[in-house]
């Protein structure tokens, strides 16, 4: 069935290794979501080289050029709202918004981070999980709301730690599955399969992972 594409406005800040899946599963029409802007507020960010390679509209917002955030997050609302935006994607976008943002788009903002929230909200959370000890760690993927990484979880995905591993290995390990999660989420969204109930995200007809347990290091004692 051909679903009705939505319409989503990606903000990014650095890399876009997440944009660049978005993209990619777009590309390949595994998504019903179209990008119909990019904007970032770095310059020099190598995601706007991937909406080059792409031909997706983009625009940079340097944020340095805004004496007050809330009038860099009007700028961003007019953009966004003048592509006609349904979703909007924070991946990889270090601004803090204002509340101004969040009520222009009021559970229409999803971010990804790297850790299992609540555990390690904030910067550099894959070394604060190395530090801490954990065995597993992985992303989340949430409806954005004005705490910073507090919203609704709409899907996680856990890796294991292993001795050995560093942020950068760690890092690596996780942003494979962010790469997997993010488009999921955004295909339950565009199927309208996304329920909030207080705090809590159902996703109607979703399928069941095997409640298997995952156990890092392995049990070895039967
Ligand atoms: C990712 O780990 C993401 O979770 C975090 O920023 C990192 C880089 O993202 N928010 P990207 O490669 O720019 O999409």
């Amino acid at each position: 069935m051909n679903r009705k594409k939505i319409r989503l406005g990606v903000l990014v800040s650095g890399s876009g290794s997440n944009l660049q899946s978005i993209i990619d599963h777009s590309e390949k029409d595994q998504l019903d979501a179209r990008i119909s802007i990019v904007i970032s507020n770095n310059p020099d960010a190598y995601a706007l080289e991937r909406c080059r390679r792409h031909n997706i509209p983009a625009a940079v917002l340097d944020h340095r050029a805004f004496p007050e955030r809330a009038d860099f997050d009007r700028q961003m609302i007019e953009i966004l709202h003048a592509s006609g935006v349904d979703l909007v994607v924070m991946a990889g976008f270090m601004r803090i918004l204002t509340p101004i943002f969040f009520r222009a788009f009021p559970m229409k903002i999803m971010n990804i981070h790297p850790a299992l929230l609540p555990s390690f909200p904030g910067l550099h959370v894959q070394q604060k999980a190395l530090d801490y000890g954990v065995k597993f760690s992985g992303c989340t993927v949430h409806f954005a709301e004005e705490g910073v990484d507090t919203g609704p979880v709409i899907i996680q995905a856990v890796v294991p730690v292993f001795e050995g591993d560093d942020e950068k290995i760690l890092s690596e390990r996780i942003l494979k599955e962010e790469h997997r999660i993010y488009p999921q989420a955004i295909q339950y969204y565009a199927e309208g399969r996304l329920e909030i109930i207080g705090r809590t995200v159902r996703v109607k007809s979703s399928g069941k992972i095997e409640a298997a347990s995952l156990v890092n290091p392995p049990v070895t004692i039967t």
